[in-house]
């Protein structure tokens, strides 16, 4: 009986091992100096993603034989994104990074590349179902969270706020929204209504505009992304309603900055999306050159579970109190600072 068992259990043990031996995606490896051509995918053409782009391109810099392909769609579009993504694989390209619009739609591909054995991560939103390797970028409910605190205490807890976004698909904007709501539970601030502009610069303008019609009494503007401060700034401004209304939004472009200085913007939280850029670049060369379970291994990523692999690229509330000390300190993170 427990020879039987043994044998039995033995048996099973092996077809285990052979099975998620099939399963493990053979990755392709290169030698360092060998051509590595590493996609970038980001979500739509804006300072934001500019910055991303210039990230990858200074970590391809500095690594012997690697070339970025990059592309961004004009706004939000998630075909065009996938297709991209296809024509990625076919062209046999070393390693991919996406910023996926809709986690859903790229389920499918995300797991083709990697049996293709090219390696996919994830920057700026994350597809956490996706068994994509890794995602590198802001911890999105947190920053929300982060947003939230920051609206409460400058509304002192209370009046009417919209939310300006420009997607109700991609993970980063429902986190940020989830994050926000949940900071502010316990206070009488009220959403009033949100807003998607599928990151489309017009339509994020015509929202806000559209939100300070609706509700004449409206004490705040949250924005989502990075189209949305500005906007919301914009039609404050058209409608004479400089002062009246605070903007709490994300990110820092040299837009946002100016808005800021001009006090229009009253608070924004930062990201880092020239080290998303880089770090995806760099980690995606390494994982070609040196293997995907070293660069894991590394990283102290191989225990954890898939959806939890997460390089935090970090944040910062940025106000025009700190906005100099802010300066300081992306440039000694080595992040170039661009026309502010
Ligand atoms: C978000 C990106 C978005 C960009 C431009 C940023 O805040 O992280 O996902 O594409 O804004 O809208």
């Amino acid at each position: 009986m427990g020879k039987w068992f043994r044998l039995v259990a033995g048996f099973c043990w092996l077809v285990a091992l052979l099975f998620s031996l099939a399963a493990a995606p053979a990755f392709k490896t290169k030698k360092p100096g060998e051509k590595v051509v590493i996609g970038g995918i980001g979500k739509s053409i804006h300072a934001y993603w500019r910055e991303v782009e210039l990230g990858m391109l200074a970590a391809a810099k500095k690594l012997k034989g690697c070339q970025v392909r990059w592309f961004v769609p004009s706004k939000e579009d998630v075909r065009a994104q996938v297709s991209t993504f296809e024509s990625f694989i076919a062209q046999g390209l070393d390693g991919i990074v996406i910023g996926p619009s809709n986690p859903a739609a790229v389920k499918g591909v995300i797991p083709k590349a990697l049996k293709a054995g090219i390696p996919v991560i994830t920057f700026d939103t994350d597809a956490p179902d996706s068994d994509r390797l890794l995602y590198v970028g802001t911890d999105n409910y947190k920053a929300g969270f982060e947003a939230g605190k920051v609206m409460a205490k400058l509304l002192k807890g209370k009046g009417k706020v919209a939310i300006c976004t420009g997607s109700l698909t991609a993970l980063n904007s429902v986190q940020r929204m989830e994050g926000f709501k949940a900071a502010l539970k316990g206070t009488q601030i009220q959403i009033v209504e949100t807003y998607n502009d599928n990151e489309d610069r017009a339509k994020a303008l015509a929202n806000a505009q559209a939100a300070l019609q609706r509700y004449p009494d409206l004490a705040g503007f949250y924005g989502v992304y990075a189209f949305n401060g500005p906007a919301c700034a914009q039609a404050v401004k058209m409608m004479g309603k400089a002062g009246k209304v605070v903007i709490v939004c994300f990110d820092t472009t040299a837009e946002h900055m100016q808005l800021i200085k001009e006090g229009l913007i009253t608070a924004t939280v930062g990201q880092r999306p020239f080290m998303m850029g880089y770090r995806s670049t760099e980690i995606l060369y390494r994982m070609v050159t040196e293997g995907v379970d070293k660069v894991l291994r590394d990283l102290k990523m191989h225990d954890k579970p898939l959806p939890q692999r997460h390089l935090d690229t970090g944040i910062d509330v940025v106000t025009k109190e700190n906005m100099e000390a802010y300066r300081r300190q992306l440039l000694k993170l080595g992040i170039p600072v661009q026309g502010w």
